[in-house]
């Protein structure tokens, strides 16, 4: 399948009920050819309205955050979701519409085929690294996962809620960009 044949069946899926709330469906966006990938838990208002993911106020403060470290959705990453339609009142995907989705990410995944994959909060890396994760403690830590290096930050609506956190993401994206350098320094050559 390709990106565009896999984005338009996404952008038609009913497979859980997610859809009939949804104003737009949103797949994702950036390179197609990243190596490194960064997975949100799922739209908010502004993306819903928008279709693009991170585009609220949480999603100025990822764009400063990547700036950091010279990373751009227009230049050198992509960025997708656990689920690819708001839940209701931002509540957390239940189970189920995660269990419905997932399928959608892992074949972006296979298409991307990304060398480092960067967690935004609990809900993606509970999904992606391990159910038990706790983004207290391991937010930072690199986690291998057949073979692709596997991180979580906190989220940047915790980041909003409680700035207190900040630095603790500002040392943990040297640590990314690290891990960048070492495993994917091709990210950093595209203009
Ligand atoms: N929060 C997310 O997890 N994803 C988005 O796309 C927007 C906000």
């Amino acid at each position: 399948m390709t990106w565009e044949e896999l984005e338009r069946a996404a952008k038609r899926c009913t497979r859980c009920a997610l859809c009939e709330t949804r104003t737009n469906p949103v797949f994702g966006v950036g390179v197609r050819d990243a190596e490194v990938m960064f997975v949100g838990e799922g739209p908010g208002e502004n993306e819903d309205l928008q279709g693009e993911p991170f585009v609220g106020r949480g999603g100025q403060l990822l764009d400063v955050m990547l700036k950091i470290i010279d990373l751009d959705r227009t230049r050198n990453i992509y960025i997708a979701n656990i689920v690819k339609c708001r839940p209701p009142k931002n509540r957390d995907p239940l189970g189920t519409e995660q269990e419905a989705c997932i399928g959608w990410l892992r074949a972006q995944m296979d298409l991307l085929r990304p060398k480092i994959v960067v967690c935004l909060g609990r809900i993606a890396a509970q999904v992606l690294i391990k159910p038990d994760f706790k983004i207290t403690s391991e937010h930072g830590k690199f986690f291998d996962v057949n073979g692709v290096s596997y991180t979580a930050l906190y989220h940047p609506a915790a980041l909003l809620r409680d700035p207190r956190k900040k630095p603790d993401t500002f040392v943990d994206l040297k640590s990314l960009q690290a891990k960048i350098l070492e495993l994917a320094p091709g990210t950093y050559g595209r203009s």
